[in-house]
């Protein structure tokens, strides 16, 4: 069995990291994504934008993984030598890593990185990020930003994305809203390459019609009753 897993907010939001479109404590909310993250934002208002990205930083330095997590780490651990495993992620948080998952395609960037606009070296970054900062690369000050993918930006390893999906037999979206392309369009993807689609989500996503099946609850409860389902039957076949 090969499985293409993608997962969103609503995967970290029981280690409270919040999620972008729930209501009321929402992120995106709270706050316009289009004064915070836009290149043109980003532009304009560079103090404003490192604010805002210093704070989810801070939040995420102080976050855990949680029972979700860890699941996909085992699973992905069970599924070694017996079939493929891709996990996709729209999250800019290093959960999925902290909990053990040993391969994870970031497809909007990471909040634990700072890249440089001027000589486009990336680099790990905990700390706030100013506009007085220096990039150790270049030297240049003023250049660095998260390396994260903004509204207007092309997420990031989209080949390796297409290829893993049309390889799969099954597309599992976990705790995403599906209301962001290009992930919201995997779905319609799996289904016309003839892949099985299942998703695990609070609540129907806006794409739910497409999947074949659903699970709706807290990720930290249906994600581990869906992975110890499944590897309790690659045991057996
Ligand atoms: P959203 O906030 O749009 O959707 C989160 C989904 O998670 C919703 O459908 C919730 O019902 C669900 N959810 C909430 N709590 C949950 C829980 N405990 N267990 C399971 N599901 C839960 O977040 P994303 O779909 O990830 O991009 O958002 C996609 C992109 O939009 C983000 O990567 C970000 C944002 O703008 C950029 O910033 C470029």
């Amino acid at each position: 069995m090969n499985i293409f897993i993608l997962t969103g907010a609503g995967l970290s939001a029981e280690s409270n990291l919040g999620t972008f479109r729930d209501k009321g404590d929402g992120l995106w909310t709270r706050f316009d994504p289009m004064k915070l993250a836009t290149p043109g934002a980003f532009a304009r208002n560079p103090g404003e934008v490192h604010a805002f990205y210093n704070m989810r930083r801070q939040n995420l330095l102080a976050a855990e993984p949680n029972e979700a997590h860890r699941a996909l780490a085992r699973l992905e651990a069970g599924l070694v030598g017996r079939g493929n495993f891709f996990l996709v992620t729209q999250n800019i948080d290093d959960l999925h890593e902290r909990a053990g998952s040993q391969r994870v395609t970031h497809m909007h960037g990471e909040l634990l990185k700072a890249r440089c606009t001027a000589c486009t070296s990336a680099m790990p970054w905990r700390e706030d990020l100013s506009v007085n900062l220096t990039c150790p690369h270049c030297g240049r000050t003023g250049t660095l930003r998260p390396d994260v993918v903004w509204f207007g930006e092309v997420p990031l390893q989209m080949d390796a994305i297409d290829d893993a999906l049309a390889q799969s037999d099954l597309f599992v979206s976990i705790g995403t809203s599906g209301s962001v392309y290009p992930a919201a369009g995997f779905v319609e993807q799996a289904k016309e390459l003839g892949i099985r689609a299942y998703e695990i989500n609070l609540e129907p996503s806006d794409n739910a019609r497409l999947f074949d099946e659903a699970h709706y609850g807290p990720a930290t409860q249906a994600v581990p009753a869906w992975v110890e389902k499944v590897l309790a039957a690659s045991v057996r076949s």
